[in-house]
């Protein structure tokens, strides 16, 4: 049977536009993908919208429209902005998804009728914005762990999810795959702050809003947000319905999640799929915050850049670039508009374009735009290929273990390279003394190096790494691996600059004004509630 690479990201709440957070876990689910593409594989990438819920209810009552009709038109926004920024999903799952829906109701029936899922009464601390109870030991000074907003105090008829029948189990897995949760750092936080205290029976029912998915034997009760929002990654695939489907892609090879939403995904998820008799992912990796200022970046605070407008002003080359060689996966990371502008102008510009751009100008002018390997031996081209061949194995170090900012280093590295590798021979000088034939040596190394170059940058920098391929005349060749690169090369007579330099100050000042205008709409909207 074709097994396929499964990634998810967290689905995401329609509670408002979606940002530059959001938009950097789905950005590196893409990149994932684009490299196990790059490797051949099949692969199969989900993400979605997480739509039922008190907030999502209460949110349509202040515009005046119903739940379904606010959420249809959050959506729409959703897969607005995926689309500008030419994120290759798969598959987008709503949970107002009839097939969704159906599952769920048909999964929580039969965790009642095996006894996973019981019914009592519950007293608790709640977090409206979280949607979930805390205990007294996690709720200091009644406030939500997670989020910080005050809790109150709930009193319901309620069923739970009976985690102490798993927690062995769960404690077990951790013990017995130790790559599970990533990073280790995170997994470290779950087993002090939550394994260790102890967890109890989880909520999963709620009776004090309606905009949710009814239990079937008993429709007072909605289906508490979490176990409806996380079967989505099973649903998706067809879970109950298209067995092929489902037996092609799970488990999930890796689902990726904010920090924030960790404990649901390491405790409970899997525990339900105990329930479930399913096999557990194979990795949750839990990335760090986008910071703004030191805060996270966050719908309700405003804080917030959102990445249309970087897209139609730089290209949505310089984001996926900032993203992943700026942010160290698994670390927080900030955004200012300062190191982003640096960045493409240092970079993007210097490094990468100008090199692509400066050998493009000299194939063209001294061999009128096709090079060959020649037979001859040349220090400086020697050390070229070898650092080619080591790249490789780099490469694909760094990939395997989410290391996208090492693969940047490294890719750049190889540029710097390659840059002083013209300023070393100097073609202009071999040109003038006639020395043919090291000229073209020269030449087709350098090409040969950027042909390299643009393979591994491929999957981060999509646009670049397809400008750079057909601009060395590459055409209908999947940028797949082998390191023997063309013994020939046609380049195009006129190419294209990949990157525009960038004045630091006026477009620093304008993105600020820019997030300034953006945080004073979301805080003139906070006043209007
Ligand atoms: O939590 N930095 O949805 P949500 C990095 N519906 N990532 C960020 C971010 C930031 N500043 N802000 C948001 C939910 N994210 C639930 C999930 S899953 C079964 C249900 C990203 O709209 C990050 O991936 O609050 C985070 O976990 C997610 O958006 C939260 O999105
Ligand atoms: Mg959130």
């Amino acid at each position: 049977m074709k097994r396929t690479f499964y990634i998810t990201t967290p689905i995401y709440y329609p509670s408002g536009q979606l940002h530059l957070g959001h938009a950097y876990t789905t950005i590196t689910g893409d990149v994932i993908k684009k490299y196990h593409q790059q490797l051949g594989e099949e692969v199969f990438y989900l993400t979605g919208s997480d739509e039922h819920g008190q907030k999502i209810e209460e949110k349509a009552i202040e515009k005046g429209i119903s739940p379904q009709e606010y959420v249809d038109y959050i959506v729409i926004s959703f897969k607005q902005l995926w689309s500008d920024l030419e994120i290759d999903y798969d598959k987008f799952i709503r949970t107002t998804d009839k097939n969704h829906i159906i599952q769920v109701q048909e999964i929580f029936e039969y965790l009642l009728k095996n006894d996973d899922i019981y019914l009592d009464e519950y007293i608790g601390l709640y977090c409206i914005s979280c949607e979930s109870y805390y205990t007294e030991t996690q709720a200091i000074e009644n406030r939500c762990p997670d989020c910080n907003k005050k809790l109150e105090k709930l009193k319901e008829e309620c069923y739970f999810f009976r985690c102490s029948k798993y927690i062995d189990r769960l404690q077990q897995h951790l013990k017995d795959n130790p790559k599970f949760i990533q990073p280790e750092s995170r997994k470290n936080e779950i087993e002090k702050n939550f394994l260790e205290k102890g967890v109890s029976d989880l909520a999963v029912s709620r009776t004090n809003f309606k905009w949710g998915i009814k239990v079937p034997s008993n429709p007072k009760h909605v289906i508490y947000v979490w176990i409806d929002a996380l079967t989505n990654y099973i649903t998706a695939l067809g879970y109950g319905t298209n067995d092929k489907l489902f037996k092609e892609n799970w488990p999930a090879d890796i689902q990726l999640v904010g920090k924030e939403i960790t404990r649901f995904h390491v405790i409970y998820w899997p525990m339900i799929l105990m329930a479930l008799n399913l096999e557990l992912p194979k990795q949750i990796f839990a990335h760090g915050w986008l910071l703004m200022d030191k805060d996270k970046m966050s719908k309700s605070k405003g804080n917030v850049i959102y990445p249309e407008f970087l897209i139609e002003e730089y290209g949505l080359d310089t984001i996926r670039y900032y993203l992943m060689r700026e942010v160290q996966f698994g670390m927080d990371g900030m955004f200012t508009p300062e190191s982003y502008i640096n960045r493409i102008n240092n970079d993007l510009v210097n490094d990468l374009g100008n090199l692509v751009n400066r050998t493009m100008v000299m194939v063209n002018k001294y061999f009128n735009g096709t090079v060959q390997k020649q037979n001859i031996s040349n220090d400086y081209c020697e050390k070229i290929k070898l650092n080619i061949i080591n790249l490789e194995k780099q490469y694909h170090i760094n990939f395997k273990e989410f290391g996208f900012t090492k693969v940047l280093q490294n890719a750049w590295e190889m540029i710097g390279l390659t840059n002083k590798l013209i300023d070393e021979t100097k073609p202009w000088i071999l040109f003038k003394e006639g020395n043919l034939i090291i000229l073209e040596e020269v030449l087709y190394t350098l090409l040969s190096s950027i042909e390299t170059i643009g393979k591994y940058i491929a999957p981060i920098l999509t646009k670049s790494s397809k400008l750079i391929v057909e601009q060395l005349g590459i055409k209908n060749k999947k940028c797949l691996f082998n390191i023997e690169t063309n013994n020939k090369y046609n380049i195009s007579k006129q190419p294209e600059m990949l990157f525009l330099r960038l004045d630091v100050k006026l477009e620093t000042e304008k993105i600020q004004k820019k997030m300034e205008q953006q945080k004073k709409e979301a805080q003139q909207k906070l006043k209007l509630k």
